[in-house]
C-alpha cells in the first residue's frame, strides 16, 4: 500500500515517464554520481609531506544518507577519504565529494539517498582515460553496478588537465580528446544528455595550463557546467587543494547541480527518465 502511495507521488508531475516510475523500488533509488579525473578529485586536502593530518570539518562528516560504493562494487556509508581503496597508490585526504553531497542534502533533504562512485585517479592524463582504457572501462563498470541496485546515474563531477598541461601538443589536443571524452561517456550509458560538471583548473605545475584552462571553459556541449577552482587555496606543496579550499569546491558542485535542477528539464518527453526522476527528488 505504502509503495503505491509512493509511486504515485512519484509519477505526479509527468505523465510520459509514469509507466517506468511506477516500478520503481523507491526506496533502495539511489541519486548517483561518478567522481572522476585526477588528484584534486581523489583528494589530497591535509595530506603534508605524504602523511593525512587526519582532520575532517563537519562539512565532511558521514550521513547515513550518503553511500559510497566501494572496490569491491558494494555500498558502505561514505567517509573520508572517498577515494581510499580506489586511488590505492597514493595517500588520499580530502577531496570535494563528501562536502559535495552533504551541501546537497542540507539544502534539501527530500533528495533520498545520495550514491557516490569515486573513481578518480591521481597523476591521470586525458589519454588514460579514452574509451576503452583501463580507467574508463573501470569507471563504466562501477558505473553500471552502481546503477543495478536500484539507482539512477544523475551526473558526473570531473576534475583534471594537469597531466595534459607539460607538452603543447597534449595541450592542443585536449579540447578535442575531452570532448570525445564526454560524447563517449554519454553514448555508453545511454544517457545522452548526462549532466557533467567540470573544474577548470587553475595554476600549476604545466606550462600550457591555460590552453588546458581555455578548453575546459570554451566547451560548448550541452548540459556541460563548469566550476571554476581558481583562486582556491592549495596546500604547501603548491600543488594540491586543501582541505577548506575542497569543502568549497564541494559547495560549488552542489550550487551547480542545483542550478541544473532549477532549470526546467528542456525535453520531458526524452528518454532520459532519471533525470525527470532525480528533478522530482530536488522539488
Ligand atoms: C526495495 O528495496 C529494498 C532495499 O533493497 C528492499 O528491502 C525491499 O524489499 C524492496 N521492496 C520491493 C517492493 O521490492
Ligand atoms: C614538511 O617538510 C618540509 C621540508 O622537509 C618541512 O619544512 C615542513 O616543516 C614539513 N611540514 C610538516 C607539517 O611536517
Ligand atoms: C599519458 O600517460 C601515459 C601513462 O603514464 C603515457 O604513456 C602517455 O604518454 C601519456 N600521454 C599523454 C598524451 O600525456
Ligand atoms: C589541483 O588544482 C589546482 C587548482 O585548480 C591546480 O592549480 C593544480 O595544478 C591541481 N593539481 C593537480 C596535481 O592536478
Ligand atoms: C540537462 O540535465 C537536466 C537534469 O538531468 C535535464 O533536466 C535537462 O533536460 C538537460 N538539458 C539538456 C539541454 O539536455
Amino acid at each position: 500500500m505504502f509503495s503505491l502511495i509512493l509511486s504515485l507521488l512519484l509519477s505526479y508531475s509527468s505523465l510520459a515517464t509514469s509507466k517506468k516510475l511506477s516500478h520503481e523500488n523507491t526506496s533502495s533509488s539511489k541519486n548517483i554520481f561518478i567522481l572522476a579525473g585526477q588528484s584534486n578529485m581523489s583528494g589530497r586536502g591535509g595530506v603534508i609531506n605524504g602523511t593525512w593530518d587526519r582532520f575532517v570539518p563537519p562539512q565532511c562528516y558521514p550521513n547515513p544518507s550518503i553511500l559510497r560504493l566501494d572496490a569491491g562494487l558494494e555500498w558502505e556509508e561514505a567517509k573520508e577519504p572517498l577515494h581510499y581503496d580506489i586511488d590505492v597508490t597514493k595517500v588520499c585526504g580530502i577531496g570535494p565529494g563528501m562536502a559535495f553531497a552533504n551541501s546537497l542534502l542540507e539544502r534539501d533533504s527530500s533528495i533520498g539517498t545520495i550514491g557516490m562512485v569515486p573513481s578518480a585517479v591521481g597523476g591521470t592524463n586525458i589519454t588514460e582515460w579514452g574509451r576503452g582504457t583501463e580507467l574508463y572501462n573501470q569507471m563504466m563498470r562501477r558505473a553500471e553496478a552502481a546503477a543495478r541496485g536500484g539507482g539512477k546515474v544523475w551526473g558526473i563531477l570531473w576534475y583534471q588537465g594537469e597531466s595534459d598541461s607539460l607538452s603543447k601538443e597534449d595541450a592542443m589536443l585536449y579540447r578535442t580528446r575531452l570532448e570525445k571524452f564526454f560524447t563517449d561517456v554519454r553514448s555508453d550509458l545511454q544517457l545522452p544528455s548526462l549532466p557533467i560538471i567540470q573544474v577548470a583548473i587553475a595554476s600549476g605545475l604545466g606550462q600550457y595550463i591555460d590552453m588546458i584552462r581555455k578548453a575546459q571553459l570554451e566547451n560548448e556541449l550541452p548540459n556541460v557546467t563548469t566550476v571554476d577552482a581558481k583562486g582556491l587555496k592549495l596546500e604547501p606543496d603548491g600543488l594540491h587543494l586543501s582541505t577548506a579550499a575542497q569543502v568549497q569546491l564541494g559547495e560549488m558542485l552542489a550550487d551547480a547541480v542545483l542550478r541544473i535542477m532549477g532549470s526546467p528539464p528542456a525535453h520531458s518527453n526524452s528518454p532520459e527518465k532519471s533525470h525527470n526522476f532525480f528533478f522530482r527528488w530536488l522539488r
